[in-house]
């Protein structure tokens, strides 16, 4: 177990998954009051669920810069502030427009915090409990889901303003957030290799990793801007020499959102009605799936350092794909005896939970060399977002057009891609310093 100091830091930089969960879950439980108030057409309302993820696609994408060129420290305090502005101005609103400004700020933030905070957190952590403190993120992210879930229900019905409240609520943890990021010290590897400032570092360092020798952890990310030949690492991450961690980081994300996870999460009602239960019931069944979810993101928690990234994903790929050709099969033999459906769903989102829910921001923020990793988390959590866009523009027209039965097992065959890269092309990365992954991942 990692030191409280390290604990402490990782705890409050993983908040900003919080606030990214409860922020794209929010606007489930706000959009119907929000369409009714401005008397928005269809295109719309579609705008003023789909904003967010518009900004935090561009916002993963750009999330690298500020993070490299500030430092991981200031970039997450522009994210705090990004959170507040948010959910202030969008739960004041007094026309469309301005809440849609600040709605699109709010996903910028969930753009770069799923940039920002795993990478700083996998910098600052040892490595023996890196996967833990790093998959705190993930956690986070689920619990900000689930209390946005209870929030809307709790808040619902309390006058015609109750959609503000939703909102406006995100306030209180977005300041909590500001303040506390102040309290974390600058990533030492940051610190070290964008700034020289090798004192202020080492105090870090030292305090992260107890008994271990700094004078060669510093050594060794000094080193790391070297190749071994001497020769100065590429700083761009498109160069030839990063082409391996580039295609792990791209495939890993790419397969993370063709499992469907966020057609489940973003439609679950709609999809347990379509397996024929009644609207309260598929209510509650999407109530279980965010327990479910938070539970097993738990479990996963404990475990990804001493089983490994490899022995969750290679588990989780099996069960996805098992859970997905069963919910096929379901839709198509019809089988809607209000049990079948949600139960392969709640199985599948525990297999999720374990394994590429869990791992997805751990493996991305340790597989890129130092010199890239910001330019390179940036593009693992762009390719993402861009696929989780795609399904989710997508999915209620695709579901209509193919029917439930085709388009999961097309979700079922990606999983059998994904466990054939998991099983050949992709490394255990646990216990190892980033320093020493950064050079087996390296091309010569
Ligand atoms: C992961 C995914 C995110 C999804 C969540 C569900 O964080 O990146 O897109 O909504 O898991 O638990």
């Amino acid at each position: 177990m990692a030191n409280k100091k390290v604990f402490f830091w990782s705890v409050v930089v993983a908040l900003g998954g919080f606030l990214f969960g409860f922020d794209t879950a929010v606007i489930s439980g706000a959009e119907k009051s929000i369409q009714q108030l401005w008397h928005l057409n269809v295109f719309e309302h579609g705008l003023t669920v789909a904003i967010a993820l518009i900004g935090t696609v561009m916002g993963a994408l750009l999330g690298g810069i500020p993070s490299d060129k500030y430092g991981r420290k200031t970039t997450l305090f522009g994210i705090a502030v990004l959170y507040l502005l948010a959910s202030l101005g969008t739960a004041l609103a007094p026309e469309w427009y301005t809440f849609l400004i600040f709605r699109f700020l709010g996903g910028i933030g969930v753009g770069i915090s799923s940039v920002t905070a795993p990478m700083y957190i996998s910098e600052i952590a040892p490595a023996k409990s890196r996967g833990k403190l790093v998959a705190l993120f993930q956690f986070n992210i689920v619990f900000g889901i689930l209390i946005a879930y209870l929030s809307n229900y709790a808040f619902a019905g309390v006058g015609e303003n109750d959609w503000r409240w939703m909102l406006g609520i995100q306030a209180v943890p977005s300041f909590i957030y500001l303040v506390l990021v102040l309290f974390v010290p600058e990533s030492p590897r940051w610190l070290i290799l964008k700034r020289g400032k090798v004192a202020e570092a080492e105090r870090t360092l030292a305090i992260a990793n107890p008994g271990m020798d700094v004078k060669q952890i510093i050594f060794e990310i000094k080193n790391s801007a070297q190749d071994e030949q001497g020769k100065k690492m590429q700083t761009s991450l498109f160069s030839k020499q990063y082409f391996t961690p580039v295609t792990l980081a791209v495939l890993f994300a790419f397969f993370n959102q063709a499992s469907g996870i966020n057609a489940i999460i973003y439609y679950a009602p709609r999809i347990f009605e379509m397996a024929g239960l009644g609207k309260s019931s598929a209510l509650l069944s999407s109530a279980g799936i965010g327990l479910i979810n938070f539970l097993f993101t738990l479990l996963a928690i404990n475990l990804i350092d001493r089983f490994g990234r490899r022995t969750l994903m290679l588990i989780g790929s099996v069960g996805l794909i098992l859970t997905l050709s069963l919910v096929a099969k379901a839709f198509y033999l019809e089988e809607f005896d209000s049990f079948s459906v949600p139960i392969y769903l709640f199985v599948y989102i525990a297999f999720f939970a374990f394994s590429q829910g869990a791992v997805l921001w751990v493996f991305i923020s340790e597989i890129f060399p130092n010199q890239v990793r910001a330019s390179g988390q940036a593009l693992g959590s762009f390719t993402h977002w861009i696929m989780a866009a795609l399904i989710a523009f997508t999915f209620p027209y695709i579901s209509e057009t193919l029917g439930g039965g085709n388009t999961f097992l097309v979700f079922s065959g990606m999983m059998v891609l994904q466990l054939i890269f998991v099983w050949r092309l992709m490394p255990e990365t646990k216990g190892t310093s980033l320093e020493q992954i950064g050079q087996t991942v390296v091309m010569h």
